[in-house]
C-alpha cells in the first residue's frame, strides 16, 4: 500500500486533517506529507480526551506516534507557525520541510491584510499565501533552504517519500488543503478561489511523488458543505437557520462563521470526482445531517436519511464511501464496506 491522497471535493473545511489523522493510526503510516497551498489552511482534530488540536502547517499524521510528518515542496512555509505546531506538538524529532518550498514573510501577510481586493473581494484568509506564491512564480521569494532557523529540517521531502512509496509495506500519506473547488484553474469561481489548484494531481505535484505509487484517493465530501470568503453556494442556509440547528462553525485560521449549505450539489460533486479520481469517499460530519448520529462508532445507528445521501454520493462520485464520520473526536467515525 505505497501512497494515498486525502483530497477535498469542495471548499474544504471537511475533515480531511481528522482523516489523515484516523488513517496514519489505522495503517501505521510511515510518513504523511501536507501538500495544498499553505497556511490558509486550518485543520482541526478533537482527541478523545476532549483535546482540540489545530494545525496550519504540518499534517496531523503525527497523532500516530510512528509517523513521520513533512511538508512538501509546493507548499508555502511560514517559518513561525512551523516552529509553533513543531513545539505544540512536540515533534521536533519527526518532522522535515523540503528545502525547496517557498517562505511567507510577514510582509506577505502585511501586504495581504492590506489588500482590499483578497480582502473584501475574494474574502481571502489573508494569512501571505497569495502574496508568497506570487513572488516564487517571480523568483525572487526566499525559499526553506535559506533560512538557518528551518536548517535542522530540512529535507528532499520528495525522494524520501518517492523512496518509501516504493517499498511494499511502508505507507505514504498524502494531506492535500482547501478544495477541489477552490482551485485557482479548475474551479468556476475565479476570483473566488484560493492561490493554487487543489486536486488530486496537484497534491501530488506539491510533493512531488511520482504517480505510479499512488493506490487510494480518499476525497472527502463534507455532508452539509460550508464555504468561507465570497463566491456562491448552492443550497445555502441562512445563518439564523444554521445557529437554529446548531451547527454553526467557525474558522480555525480565521473565526469567520462559515457559510453552510442544507444538501450537496451532485453536479458538482460529479465534477469533483471526474478530476480527483476518487477510489474511496469519507462523508465527513455526518451529525450535522443526523444529530442522532453524533459520536456513534457503528453502523447500527446509520438512519435512512444518511443511508440515502451516501447511496447518492457513491452514484455521483462512482467510489464506494468507506468512511463516515460522526462528529469531532478522532474516533467518532463508522468505517463501512
Ligand atoms: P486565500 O487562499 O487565503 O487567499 O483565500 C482565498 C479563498 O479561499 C477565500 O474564499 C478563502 O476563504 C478560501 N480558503 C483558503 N484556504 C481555505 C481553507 O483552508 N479552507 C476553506 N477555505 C479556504
Amino acid at each position: 500500500m505505497p501512497a494515498s491522497v486525502i483530497v477535498d471535493a469542495l471548499w474544504g473545511d471537511s475533515g480531511k486533517g481528522k482523516a489523515c489523522a484516523y488513517l496514519s493510526r489505522k495503517h501505521d503510516a510511515a510518513l504523511a506529507v501536507r501538500a495544498g497551498i499553505g497556511t490558509n489552511a486550518g485543520a482541526s482534530v478533537t482527541l478523545e480526551s476532549g483535546e482540540l488540536i489545530k494545525a496550519r502547517q504540518l499534517p496531523t499524521g503525527w497523532l500516530n506516534p510512528g509517523t513521520r510528518v513533512a511538508v512538501g515542496s509546493g507548499v508555502l512555509v511560514d517559518p513561525r507557525i512551523f516552529a509553533s505546531e513543531l513545539d505544540r506538538f512536540g515533534i521536533a524529532d519527526r518532522a522535515m520541510v523540503d528545502l525547496r518550498c517557498a517562505v511567507i514573510t510577514e510582509d506577505h501577510i502585511a501586504a495581504e491584510q492590506g489588500d482590499d481586493h483578497l480582502l473584501e473581494r475574494v474574502g481571502s484568509t489573508c494569512t501571505g499565501n497569495g502574496h508568497a506564491r506570487a513572488d516564487f512564480i517571480l523568483r525572487r521569494a526566499r525559499q526553506a533552504r535559506d533560512l538557518p532557523e528551518l536548517e535542522p529540517y530540512l529535507a528532499d521531502v520528495a525522494a524520501e517519500a518517492n523512496r518509501i512509496a516504493a517499498t511494499d509495506d511502508q505507507l505514504v500519506i498524502i494531506e492535500s488543503s482547501q478544495g477541489t473547488m477552490l482551485s485557482l484553474a479548475l474551479s468556476d469561481d475565479y476570483p473566488y478561489t484560493t492561490s493554487g489548484n487543489c486536486t488530486t494531481a496537484a497534491a501530488l505535484n506539491d510533493v512531488g511523488l511520482n504517480w505510479r505509487h499512488l493506490t487510494d484517493v480518499i476525497m472527502v465530501v463534507k455532508a452539509m458543505p460550508t464555504r468561507v470568503g465570497h463566491g456562491p453556494l448552492p443550497y445555502e442556509l441562512s445563518a439564523a437557520e444554521v445557529e437554529r440547528r446548531g451547527i454553526a462553525e467557525y474558522g480555525v485560521n480565521t473565526g469567520r462563521l462559515r457559510r453552510k449549505a442544507a444538501a450537496l450539489d451532485h453536479d458538482l460533486l460529479r465534477y469533483a470526482a471526474m478530476l480527483n479520481g476518487p477510489t474511496q469517499i469519507a462523508l465527513t460530519f455526518g451529525d450535522h445531517l443526523d444529530p442522532r448520529l453524533r459520536g456513534a462508532r457503528t453502523t447500527a445507528a446509520i438512519g435512512p436519511e444518511v443511508r440515502t445521501v451516501i447511496a447518492e454520493v457513491e452514484a455521483s462520485t462512482g467510489a464506494p464511501v468507506t468512511l463516515l464520520d460522526t462528529g469531532p473526536r478522532l474516533a467518532d467515525m463508522i468505517e463501512l464496506g
